[in-house]
């Protein structure tokens, strides 16, 4: 989900052209106001570019394994829609996707499942509605834990043991990939607020304790009707830090653990979009990256 990032883009904070075109009204579709929007297609379209995520992910696993991408454990899925672009890519992709929350689930088996997969297609989706930390089979060649949901573990124990368990869940030489963000930017107490077609999405930063690192933010969508739909999302999370990260990974076991780091574009400044091994992060006002390990084997 979730941090808009104004001054970097990732993945999956960019659209494909393909996705903004299925993502526009119908010609007499009604304007959209706070009593007539659907809070999960607003944040699929402000936050999720899940095709291009799906094909980013098996891409690099393919480049960094030597072999292909074709059992993807989708933690925190919501609606499941990149566990289901995953199955889409090719016929012998399976995914599970992972939530505890059964509405979301249903949603997205309803507006992203049913739509998007025909039958042989869904019979390779398998949505769980449970604790990421209880499920351990089967084991997956990769698990993807997006939009900084593993930030609900606030106590080290708890990130260790679902890192732990994200372990113990992976076939040998598998891949476990968590995005971080971070920067002074987002210490800030601020709305940055980006313009949809038919809505606007604001990403509010409304508490940061440094003590305990624990961060509170928020959607709201605001439409032209000069309604608003305040707090459609809360995040309790606390904010970890890509040190803190990549030890967690090598006490629970994983080799080779790294930073994906986003590259800068030239003429906004802004992050590019192209994700590169860095051993050194630059000091930028806000940044997303990638942490990735490698089960041995
Ligand atoms: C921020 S949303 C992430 C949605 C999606 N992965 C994305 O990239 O936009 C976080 C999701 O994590 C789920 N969640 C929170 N704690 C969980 C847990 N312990 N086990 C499984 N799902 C959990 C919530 O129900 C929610 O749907």
């Amino acid at each position: 989900m979730a941090k808009p990032a104004p001054a970097r883009s990732s993945p999956k904070h960019r659209s494909t052209a393909a996705q903004k075109a299925k993502s526009k009204p119908a010609p007499k579709a009604k304007p959209l106001t706070a009593r007539n929007c659907d809070r999960h297609v607003l944040y699929q379209r402000s936050v999720q570019a899940p095709e291009t995520d799906a094909r980013f992910y098996s891409r690099w696993f393919t480049k960094y394994t030597g072999r292909p991408l074709r059992l993807l454990r989708e933690d925190f899925c919501g609606t499941a829609v990149l566990a289901t672009h995953f199955v889409k890519l090719h016929p012998e992709n399976r995914a599970i996707g992972v939530d505890l929350h059964w509405p979301t689930l249903a949603w997205g088996r309803i507006h992203n499942v049913r739509p998007l997969l025909n039958q042989e297609q869904q019979s390779r989706l398998t949505l769980l509605q449970k604790n990421v930390l209880d499920v351990r089979r089967p084991l997956a060649d990769a698990i993807l834990a997006l939009n900084f949901s593993y930030s609900v573990f606030k106590q080290r124990r708890q990130l260790a043991a679902y890192i732990k368990n994200c372990f113990r869940s992976l076939k040998p030489g598998g891949i476990l990939f968590l995005d971080a963000w971070g920067g002074p930017d987002v210490l800030q107490h601020k709305t940055d607020k980006t313009r949809h077609k038919g809505f606007t999405y604001e990403w509010e930063q409304r508490r940061f304790d440094p003590i305990s690192h624990d961060i509170e933010c928020a959607i709201h969508f605001s439409f032209p009707d000069g309604s608003r739909l305040r707090d459609a999302f809360v995040y309790e999370w606390r904010l970890w830090t890509l040190a803190e990260l990549r030890e967690l990974f090598v006490e629970a076991g994983f080799v080779d653990v790294h930073v994906l780091w986003e590259g800068t574009d030239r003429a906004s400044g802004g992050g590019n979009g192209v994700f590169r091994r860095k051993e050194v992060g630059d000091m930028d006002e806000a940044w997303i990256s990638i942490v990735v390990g490698k089960k041995p084997g």
